[in-house]
């Protein structure tokens, strides 16, 4: 099927269903533009548990639709392709985090959101990249367990002076991006301001004018006075950048900064999930109900 007819078949059949596709900053190009609503993370959690509808086609990557379905137990959760997972979630398993809590005891848990719901299960509060300063700030204790990504834990020790007991986990997309390739970019256009993702290491967030979530970069860049920015993330933001900002030039620090899983979704694979209704994400509920404590603890912070 040619695109255009895709694009047509998928909206039908999105009506017929009561259907809504929810898509990540990262996702192709063509995918954002079909989506009813994209988002960063803690955005897309909050459009799961509002939106209403009977089935939620989640276009992003699997623990991100697990928690989608944890929020919004009712609707039908399906991810046009279940090997669509982020690794650094699959870095920490329940057993770990366990572990951890065995080493460290008594101590509150914050997970990223980019974690298995086996792991939500056995945490305090869950965070995104929008609100983990936020979150840990919040807990009364000086020390905390975070996991799995050992680049966040970094920022947010330093932002919130926590000692943070950390995971070795990391975003092997953002763990790429390194100061040669904002050192190289910056020379190529001088005046540009350079913003980088929390996931990015902690020598790429020294270069960084600018430390912000995905759907934080959306919101900030129709605000600022800069008229380039270098941006070190996935390259797949720079869609929505560019076409809600014309007058901006945006450059990625990287072009080789894909999530393959994020682009594992397309056109085909919607279409299909729609009409067969699979693959589904189910959690299973006693799960579920442990999971979503942590993960509503976190809806709380912007
Ligand atoms: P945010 O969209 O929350 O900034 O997260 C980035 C990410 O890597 C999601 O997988
Ligand atoms: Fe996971 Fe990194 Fe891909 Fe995000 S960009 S889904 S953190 S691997």
């Amino acid at each position: 099927m040619r695109k255009n007819r895709l694009v047509e078949e998928i909206n039908r059949l999105k009506k017929e269903k009561r259907a809504v596709i929810l898509a990540h900053n990262y996702q192709p190009d063509e995918i954002q533009d079909l989506a009813d609503f994209v988002g960063d993370s803690l955005e897309l959690s909050r459009k799961a548990a509002e939106v209403e509808a009977d089935i939620i086609v989640f276009c992003g990557v699997h623990f991100m639709a697990e928690t989608a379905k944890i929020l919004a137990p009712g609707k039908k959760v399906l991810l046009p392709d279940l090997r669509a997972r982020c690794p650094m979630a699959d870095m920490v398993r329940g057993d770990d985090l366990r572990w951890m809590k065995e080493q460290h005891p008594g101590k509150k848990v914050v997970a990223y959101v980019n974690t298995t719901a086996e792991v939500k299960a056995e945490t305090d509060v869950c965070c995104t990249s929008a609100n983990a300063v936020q979150v840990v700030s919040s807990l009364p204790e000086a020390e905390i367990i975070f996991v799995p990504d050992r680049n966040l834990a970094h920022y947010v020790s330093q932002k919130t002076g926590k000692k943070l007991h950390l995971w070795d986990g990391y975003c092997p997309i953002h763990e790429e991006i390194k100061p040669k390739h904002i050192e190289r970019m910056k020379k190529r256009h001088p005046g540009a301001e350079v913003w980088a993702h929390p996931e990015c290491r902690p020598e790429v967030l020294l270069l960084a004018d600018r430390i912000l979530s995905t759907g934080q970069m959306i919101r900030e860049a129709p605000k600022s006075e800069a008229r380039e920015i270098i941006v070190a993330t996935e390259v797949g933001i720079l869609h929505r950048l560019r076409k809600e900002n014309p007058d901006q030039k945006f450059y990625p620090a990287r072009e080789k900064a894909v999530c393959r899983n994020m682009k594992r979704i397309n056109l085909k694979k919607v279409y299909k999930t729609l009409l067969l209704e699979e693959p589904e994400v189910v959690v299973e509920p006693g799960l579920a109900d442990r999971a979503r404590e942590a993960i509503n603890q976190m809806m709380l912070f912007i």
